[in-house]
């Protein structure tokens, strides 16, 4: 379990699935766009989603975290909730000879704006550079999604190329672009 200032990351349990599947139905409009997961999602995705993420935690191969708001009032984020998802965040290997990992984030709609991506991804990365070992972090983003870049930009990532067609969303192919973050830039407050 990490903790920021306002938010609680934790692995998922079963009994997360409902509210995962809730947080992902209020969020479809924002979601299906850029996501090609989220389309068609229903309270088998979400199950399959717990199983496979805690597959993946015991084999050391994906760290998924639900992002709640256990505690504080007065945050911005309104009342505290531990049965809401307020959007999940991944960190996985890319490369473990490499020591390259990759992030993947998303916040529900109505709670989106206020910082809690920011927030959760920070500690993601702290997390990856510091108890994963990781040398390179990188976050792949479909062009067009300026939310993700405003991120990427305000965790202090930088843009390092586009890789065409990358991702299929419905009937259409993404380009996406590639932020890179080196351990040594996140320690230095960023590549600058
Ligand atoms: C991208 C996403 C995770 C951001 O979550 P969030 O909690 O709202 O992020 P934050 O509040 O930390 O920061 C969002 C920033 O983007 C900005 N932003 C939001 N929508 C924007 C838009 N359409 N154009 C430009 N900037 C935008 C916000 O103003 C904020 O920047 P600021 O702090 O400089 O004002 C969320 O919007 C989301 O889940 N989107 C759908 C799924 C998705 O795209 N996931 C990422 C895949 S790579």
């Amino acid at each position: 379990m990490l903790e920021t200032p306002r938010l609680v990351l934790r692995p998922y349990r079963r009994r997360d699935v409902v509210s995962i599947h809730d947080a992902v139905v209020a969020s479809w409009a924002d979601l299906v766009p850029w996501l090609p997961w989220a389309t068609g999602y229903n309270r088998g995705s979400a199950a399959q989603f717990v199983r496979e993420s805690q597959a993946a935690w015991q084999e050391g191969r994906a760290y998924d975290f639900t992002i709640r708001h256990l505690t504080g009032y007065g945050d911005g984020l309104g009342p505290p909730d531990p049965g809401r998802h307020l959007g999940g965040i991944s960190i996985w290997y890319v490369s473990r000879v490499n020591l390259v990992g990759e992030v993947g984030y998303w916040v529900r709609s109505d709670l989106a704006g206020r910082g809690i991506c920011t927030e959760a991804a920070a500690r993601v990365l702290d997390y990856g550079f510091g108890e994963l070992g990781l040398h390179r972090i990188v976050v792949r983003i479909a062009v067009g999604n300026r939310a993700s870049e405003r991120v990427a930009e305000k965790l202090g990532f930088r843009y390092e190329g586009t890789l065409r067609q990358e991702v299929k969303v419905g009937s259409t192919w993404l380009d996406h672009t590639v932020w890179g973050m080196l351990e040594d830039e996140w320690r230095n407050g960023g590549p600058g």
